[in-house]
């Protein structure tokens, strides 16, 4: 008999990694390098005051803003006079004023064109690519609403692909139309998508400057009817795709129309990512959701597009809000545009009225701006530049502000989701010079802990977005608490009192089941179970103990076992969209809140906590097993670092094991000092 090859158990090692780790690939979005490769199609922006000669969409030259053949920004090379004096007319609008009678806005309609020439998908892929489309499409219709597309949304053509030779003499009659037509043209295309011909507006050319005559090339199509925006969906093994396998999707818009607003886009996705092994229907909803966004407006290409409608009672009067962005005095790029800031200010509760939001620093382009939130400070927003778990990211209201102040959208807020992340911490919250010593959202070194939604436990990591600064991410498997499985994925004995259920979350804990003899402990993250009683009120449960009230902020002892379980302060019962990706029902919360345990100690400050603890620790009387009461519940101001709470739980501990355990002592003491309680 031979020896098993260690080639077919290596490859089954790494089917099972990746069958345990669905979620933990990190989908990296490629979309400000895709969109600056596009040649967007645009007309030239209208508005409606004017006075001269109105601008008929079908005969304007649609403008391209980029050149397909270079990713770089060649734009000023290669428009030709055309375009330029497009550009200049168009600048000279932008000044002015504009009124619209009022069409309320409704749900915009966007229509999923999956194209024929995809490669054929079997019968599963397509239903997953349609299952994830159409129910971004809802999420996004249920938030945007556009003043509609009337009758039938019909595409223009770009005049510098079919057209060889355009009149430019501006005294000519038919100046800016086309003189003779490219015969090499074949279509339209964006982003390698050739778009139907039904879908596109016909083409004309006109063989003397100044007559009249015309030949009409190609008709208008019959256009998209109930429809605001057209996606192109391409399901393909792309070269991009392969280059890089974290990118799920990648799109970009090809269009906009008179009011600047993008009608078209084409999205990409790869379709490595339908396999079996990989595939996640909620993840691939979350990454549409996310191109959609980019597609319909959040995109650095159209910031400057961005417009200001105020609505009067009888019209709209919009003005371009000209410059969004800039870079504040520590040259962090920001987007500055009014309900942004506005969200921004209410989500930091900061004093900084002019706080705009920052943009991603590491797939920015030389301007400096991206068309992503920076990590360190929207850390969860579905605008960051990479997702994981589609349960830790949020469609936010500082996101939501954004699509409103694009001009193009009415937004409802009330389907945001919260954003936990950074909620009140103030406007330096997340800046390079402070995450490492203020804030118990980021942590520091590299031990275990929870996410700081602890729905998983954790690992203090850094990456390239957060530039130095560390928080607790995701362990690589099994890190999910409220999944029953890793009960038995972990298979550790129990000696930490883990319940692995569908309301267990994490919690940073010491605890050790009282003489149970372990080699090696020390502060993580451990799940247990837990039940909200109210408003950041809640008790846990820990394996073979009742329920305990666990008071927010605090750390509390567990009868039958040494150490303690830190209490999170504003992260559990606080907000209830927070839920493990299976849960459709909503936490149970009494209309009464619980005022079982009443906590006196809360104003204590640290020093003097520390030294009650240590005092209560060392009188306390022999163990008493009335099972339903906590031991002590004491500790910690409401205001504190991570390390602050792992030095703690570290210290109970020691004092109460010290014997039997030897503790990982990964916490340097210094920082406690460092911290006072506000
Ligand atoms: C533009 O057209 C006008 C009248 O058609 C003509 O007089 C003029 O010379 C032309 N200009 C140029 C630069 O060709
Ligand atoms: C926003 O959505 C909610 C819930 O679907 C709905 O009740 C409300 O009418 C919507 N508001 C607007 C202005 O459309
Ligand atoms: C916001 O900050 C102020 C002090 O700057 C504080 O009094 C208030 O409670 C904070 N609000 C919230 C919701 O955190
Ligand atoms: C945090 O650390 C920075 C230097 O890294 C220091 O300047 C600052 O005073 C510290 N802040 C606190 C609250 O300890
Ligand atoms: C997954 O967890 C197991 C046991 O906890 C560990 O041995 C293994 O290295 C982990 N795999 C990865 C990819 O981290
Ligand atoms: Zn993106």
């Amino acid at each position: 008999m031979e020896a098993e090859s260690p080639v077919p158990s290596l490859l089954l090692l790494l089917l099972l990694l990746l069958l345990l780790c669905p979620v933990c690939v990190l989908g990296r979005c490629i979309f400000d390098e895709v969109q600056s490769s596009v040649r967007v199609v645009s007309l030239p922006i209208t508005l409606s005051d004017l006075s001269d000669r109105p601008l008929n969409q079908a005969e304007v030259p649609p403008l391209s803003t980029k050149d397909s053949g270079s990713p770089l920004q060649t734009t000023q090379k290669t428009q030709d006079a055309t375009s330029q004096h497009l550009q200049s007319h168009r600048f000279r609008r932008m000044e002015k004023n504009w009124i619209r009678d009022v069409v309320q806005p409704e749900p915009i309609r966007i229509k999923m064109w999956t194209l024929r020439e995809s490669p054929t998908l079997s019968h599963w892929e397509r239903e997953r690519v349609e299952a994830a489309v159409s129910e971004a499409i809802s999420t996004v219709s249920n938030l945007l609403s556009v003043r509609r597309v009337p009758d039938r949304l019909l595409l223009n053509r770009d005049i510098n692909k079919y057209c060889r030779f355009i009149w430019r003499n501006s005294s000519s009659a038919n100046y800016n139309r086309c003189g003779r037509a490219n015969e090499k043209y074949r279509a339209e295309s964006c982003l390698g998508v050739n778009i139907p011909e039904d879908h596109l507006r016909g083409y004309t050319v006109y063989p003397h400057p100044d007559l009249p005559n015309l030949k009409v090339l190609k008709p208008d199509g019959m256009g998209v009817p109930d429809s605001d925006f057209l996606l192109y969906m391409h399901t393909q093994s792309t070269e991009k795709c392969r280059a890089d396998s974290s990118v799920l999707a990648y799109s970009a818009h090809c269009q906009t129309d008179t009011d600047g607003r993008p009608v078209a886009g084409v999205m990409v996705i790869c379709r490595e990512s339908l396999r079996a092994d990989q595939f996640s229907h909620e993840r691939l909803v979350q990454t549409v959701i996310h191109e959609l966004f980019h597609m319909l407006g959040f995109s650095k290409e159209l910031y400057r597009t961005w417009r200001d409608c105020s609505l009067s009672p009888q019209s709209v009067a919009c003005t371009f809000r000209g410059h969004v962005t800039n870079t504040d005095e520590t040259g962090q790029m920001r987007l500055y545009s009014p309900s942004v800031i506005k969200s921004l200010h209410t989500h930091l509760n900061s004093t900084h009225t002019e706080l705009g939001a920052p943009l991603e620093k590491q797939d920015a382009g030389p301007g400096g701006v991206s068309s992503h939130w920076e990590a360190r400070v929207l850390q969860g927003s579905i605008m960051m530049a990479t997702l994981g778990d589609p349960s830790l990211f949020q469609i936010d209201p500082v996101t939501l502000s954004a699509l409103q102040d694009t001009g193009w959208y009415s937004v409802n807020f009330s389907h945001a989701q919260s954003l936990l992340w950074g909620e009140g911490e103030g406007d330096s919250f997340g800046s390079l010079s402070t995450c490492n010593n203020s804030s118990s959202f980021f942590c520091t070194g590299s031990g275990l802990g929870c996410h700081y939604l602890h729905l998983h436990k954790g690992e203090c990591q850094s990456d390239e977005y957060l530039e130095g600064c560390r928080i607790y991410k995701p362990l690589a498997n099994s890190s999910e608490c409220w999944k029953e499985e890793n009960e038995r994925k972990t298979e550790v004995e129990n000696w930490s009192g883990e319940i692995y259920h569908s309301d267990s979350r994490c919690f940073l804990s010491s605890l050790i089941r009282q003489n149970h003899p372990s080699p090696s402990v020390s502060v993580e993250g451990r799940c247990y179970r837990h039940r909200c009683t109210g408003t950041n009120m809640y008790e846990i449960q820990v394996g073979g103990s009742d329920w305990h009230d666990c008071p927010a902020g605090k750390s509390i002892e567990v009868v039958g076992y040494c150490g303690a379980v830190f209490c999170p302060d504003k992260r559990l019962c606080h907000q209830y969209d927070v839920l493990p990706p299976a849960s459709t029902h909503k936490p149970h919360v009494p209309a009464q809140i619980s005022t079982k345990a009443p906590f006196s100690e809360r104003n204590h400050t640290l020093s003097h906590q520390l030294l009650t603890s240590y005092t209560s620790l060392n009188s306390k009387p022999a163990p008493h097993f009335s099972t339903s009461t906590v031991k002590a519940g004491m500790i910690v101001a409401p205001v504190l670092g991570i390390t602050t709470v792992l030095f703690l739980l570290a210290f109970l501990i020691r004092k109460c094991c010290s014997d039997s355990v030897r503790v990982h002592a990964f916490i340097e003491t210094p920082h406690v000092m460092q911290l006072q309680p506000a």
